[in-house]
């Protein structure tokens, strides 16, 4: 049976899922129905990642064992340290993430006297809590110095940035930074979820599932655009510049990162809870000129792409966050990818119990059987 081609299979249902819904026309999001303000406002990344895979909000006992286990298995082993070590300075952060999830597949091999259960619990586990980890580390001996063990007596989100810059983090900062990680969190059937999906498909272990979702997330267009975003806002410099430079952007039929999404028509409902946290994070810690121009640039796109149901995504503002808690542009990925980890997790966890493998069909568009030319006819 084969249909029409649909480019970049836009609409086209490619699972059935009870992980998270997304209404685009008005700006929804929900993870297992509860609203992204919801959660935002009083879970934390943990609850809220424990809630995707496993479907339910966890109990007390259930939470405090599922955040021990993720704290006991923060650290890596040292052959893991010694291969970060091996890192080029200047490789590109994505890539690295990528060898450091497939190498957890060669350190912690399916042990043959677990169940399947166990196995994705404790896979799960070790993604989790060993993501962070390694992108700290890497940043870490990338600038020459000894990574920055974990501190059992920091949250998720607290110890990331602990690991990463070598401060502890003030409190209001940390829980920022987790209601950021919340956000990030699952979407869907994006790109990369789908990428998951399709590995998953093939009964590949998780690492290897996990690896192909963040190789696919580093792509620009992706999970790389709160980077991009940045990098455009410092390409403008002032808020004069702002309308000369979108509109020659447009002219010459290029994107303005941090915009436009395949199923929001309206402004992205994280866009809106990553904007006044941005802005909080200026009235505690000190003003941005980045945020005065990228204010301008959204009012600048909204008049000029709002009808077309083009508006700020996910990513628009949450580089300007990132950036003011000391997070470096080029690791702005790698933390996606320390979100969304929960979320391909949810989806392989879900696929397990109703798979089927993937191979869609295609719209030939070549030549039929044509003659072989041997090599001295041919000129
Ligand atoms: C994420 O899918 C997810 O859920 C992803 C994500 C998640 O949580 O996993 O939400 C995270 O990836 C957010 C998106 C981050 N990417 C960017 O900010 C890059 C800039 N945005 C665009 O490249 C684009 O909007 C996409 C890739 C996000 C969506 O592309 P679509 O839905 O395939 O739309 P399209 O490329 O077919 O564009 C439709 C039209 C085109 O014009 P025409 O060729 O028809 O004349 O809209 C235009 C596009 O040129 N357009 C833009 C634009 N986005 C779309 N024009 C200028 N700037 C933009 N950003």
């Amino acid at each position: 049976m084969s249909g029409e081609y649909v480019p970049g299979l836009e609409g086209v249902p490619a699972t059935r899922s009870n992980i998270s819904f997304v209404d685009g026309k008005n700006g929804i999001l929900e993870y297992r129905g509860i609203p992204i303000e919801q959660l935002a406002e009083s879970s934390t990344f943990l609850e809220t990642a424990f809630l995707l895979i496993f479907a339910h909000l966890p109990i007390k006992d259930e939470l405090l064992a599922f955040e021990a286990e993720i704290l006991s298995h923060r650290r890596v082993k040292y052959r893991i340290r010694d291969m970060i070590k091996s890192f080029p300075e200047g490789g590109r952060p994505m890539v690295a993430l990528q060898a450091c999830i497939a190498a957890l597949g060669l350190f912690y091999p399916i042990s043959r006297d677990m169940s399947k259960e166990e196995y994705a619990y404790n896979s799960t586990i070790r993604l989790l809590s060993k993501v962070p980890t390694m992108v700290a580390t890497f940043h870490q001996m990338r600038l020459g110095n000894d990574p920055i063990p974990p501190r059992d007596d920091l949250g998720h989100a607290g110890n990331f940035l602990y690991m990463l810059t070598g401060r502890e983090p003030d409190p209001r900062a940390a829980r920022i930074f987790d209601v950021c990680l919340m956000l990030h969190a699952e979407h869907t059937v994006n790109a990369s979820t789908f990428s998951a999906l399709v590995t998953a498909s093939t009964l590949a272990d998780p690492y290897t599932v996990i690896t192909s979702a963040a190789g696919t997330l580093s792509g620009p267009l992706h999970g790389g655009a709160n980077e991009e975003v940045i990098r455009m806002l410092k390409d403008i410099g002032t808020i004069e510049r702002v309308r000369p430079y979108i509109e020659e952007r447009l002219a010459r039929k290029e994107r303005i990162m941090g915009v436009g999404h395949r199923v929001y028509k309206v402004k992205d409902p994280r866009a809106k809870i990553l904007q006044n946290l941005a802005q909080e994070l200026f009235d505690r810690f000190g003003h941005s000129r980045l945020y005065d121009i990228a204010l301008e640039v959204e009012r600048v796109c909204d008049e000029l792409l709002g009808h077309r149901g083009i508006y700020p995504n996910v990513d628009f503002y949450s580089g300007l966050v990132y950036e003011k808690l000391g997070i470096p542009s080029d690791l702005f990925t790698p933390v996606f990818a320390i979100s969304r980890v929960a979320g391909w997790l949810a989806h392989w966890h879900e696929q397990l119990t109703d798979n089927r493998i993937f191979r869609p069909s295609q719209v030939y568009t070549g030549t039929r059987q044509v003659e072989y030319t041997p090599l001295s006819l041919r000129s």
